[in-house]
């Protein structure tokens, strides 16, 4: 429906300009994270390199600071460090996605830009329906819909989206994540010779000990993949419990790694291994891009997880997209690392020092402010190391576990911690922070800490801690941010 669509465009464009101001004057807005212009903005969807550029596509709310009929916004890159916001890509204005323009993915194919989406439906009981949809793109900007190529198959719930295709061999794939009518989460696999066509070929089912059923009533954003000489599928699986530090979030993000028989389909796996432990983390999508690298970008937002408590909301806009990751496995995991590029953003070297510091607490000349990446190399950790952040959050070390410390987003006399297990000790962490963004990577990407943080504006100050004697070197630069 163009009219629809221009209706919906216009809006959109006028919501920005209303409140370009408010955003704008926000002390925590982003430098080098990807944000809405306005309102509100999720998942990463359709994450290409296509021609040479990067197509970067996200769920987007223009209208409000909570969820609704999504748009698809687009930004596009040729390293990473320059982006272009495009015009919108996809708006939600016909009767398979009148209720937005869900989450999904990107191929190229004959030259061609092809996306697929989840339309969403509902009727006026709240009644939903889920539509698998494709668009076409010629130039990259421009995008026709080509309407549904895939419908919900018996089994399953409406809760039936987020398809990512990709080629293997011969055929091309598709991976939906969906809610079985007995309510167990799946990731249901479809074969195709066209990218119109679609045959269904079944969820995938998993080894004996270790099943993939009963793990969560829903699966989110599923993602299949090589990594090294292993099959990956990961996905944002919905309703685990809270098992020890695991699992600590509304929801997780994560994956398994084995062989997958795409005939069966079934998947010969391990066991779930969560992707990031920090506060806000998930929907995270890949891209293999021309230089085969595995490349992944996650929303720093969690469904359902405190979203109205940011203090962002007041401004009219709420989350971000992390930082591009390159995935490596490393024979038992996946490694995530910041992409090399991003080196572009530092500034000179602010400073490079080694430091001991004995039960003391110590400010490090030069070492703070908000937009900037640091970097840690430990030789030794006596007892106990920490770093405050801007007098907001904490990460400290101590007998074998990280624990990242703040505020509760609703009631800030409480303290809130997520924490991992290091078996091998705290070897080095490596920070970018970016106002009110954090990633932080340890152990050279073994595990990642991503959370918003939201210290006072003017804060600046990071300061270490050490019970009995630590000693580190210590690097930090200055970054320029995304232009
Ligand atoms: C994940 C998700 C997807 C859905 C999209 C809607 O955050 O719920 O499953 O397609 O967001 O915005």
């Amino acid at each position: 429906m163009a009219e629809r669509d221009q209706e919906l465009r216009q809006a959109a464009a006028a919501e920005i300009d209303k409140y370009k101001e408010e955003v704008e004057s926000d002390p925590y807005r982003l430098l080098f994270h990807h944000m809405p212009p306005v309102g509100l903005l999720n998942d990463p969807n359709g994450f290409v390199q296509w021609k040479g550029t990067y197509h970067l596509f996200y769920q987007w709310m223009p209208f409000d600071t909570g969820h609704g009929a999504k748009f698809w916004g687009h930004y596009t890159s040729k390293d990473f460090v320059n982006w272009v916001h495009e015009d919108i890509a996809l708006t939600p204005s016909d009767w398979y996605d009148k209720n937005g323009v869900y989450s999904g993915s990107a191929v190229s194919h004959n030259d061609r830009l092809y996306l697929f989406y989840t339309g969403n439906v509902k009727d006026e009981e709240g009644n939903r329906e889920a539509y698998q949809c494709l668009a076409v793109s010629d130039d990259g900007v421009n995008f026709e819909k080509q309407g549904v190529i895939a419908e919900l198959p018996e089994g399953y719930t409406a809760h039936f989206r987020d398809p990512k295709v990709w080629k293997n061999g011969e055929h091309w794939y598709m991976v939906i994540g969906a809610q079985s009518k007995d309510l167990q989460g799946k990731a249901v696999l479809f074969q195709s010779e066209n990218l119109y066509d679609w045959k269904h070929l079944g969820p995938v089912t998993g080894s004996l000990e270790n099943n993939l059923d009963e793990f969560g009533f829903m699966w989110e954003c599923p993602d299949i993949f090589e990594l090294g000489d292993q099959d990956i599928l990961m996905v944002s699986p919905q309703g685990l419990e809270e098992e020890g530090m695991n699992y600590a979030n509304t929801y997780q993000s994560g994956y398994f790694a084995g062989k997958l028989n795409y005939e069966k389909p079934k998947l010969e796996h391990g066991s779930f291994h969560e992707l990031d432990r920090g506060f806000e983390f998930y929907a995270p999508q890949t891209t293999l891009d021309e230089q085969g690298r595995r490349i992944l970008i996650g929303w720093m937002g969690v469904p359902d997880q405190y979203e109205q408590a940011h203090p962002t909301v007041e401004k009219q806009w709420v989350h971000c997209l992390t930082l591009p990751r390159e995935l490596t496995w490393n024979g038992e995991q996946i490694i995530q690392k910041p992409v090399n590029e991003l080196k572009e953003m530092r500034g000179p070297a602010l400073i490079h020092a080694s430091i001991t510091i004995e039960n003391d607490q110590k400010a490090v000349r030069g070492i703070g402010g908000r937009a900037t990446e640091l970097n840690l190399e430990f030789e030794q950790i006596e007892d106990q190391f920490a770093v405050e952040l801007f007098q907001y959050a904490a990460i400290s070390y101590k007998d074998g576990i990280l624990t990242l410390s703040r505020p509760h987003l609703e009631n800030r006399e409480k303290t809130e911690f997520r924490r991992v297990e290091l078996p091998q000790g705290l070897r080095n962490l490596h920070l970018f922070i970016d106002q009110s963004a954090l990633e932080i990577f340890v152990n050279n990407g073994e595990e990642v800490f991503t959370s918003r943080i939201f210290p006072q504006p003017e804060e600046e100050d990071i300061l270490f801690t050490s019970l009995g004697e630590s000693s580190f070197s210590i690097e930090q630069w200055k970054l320029s941010g995304f232009t």
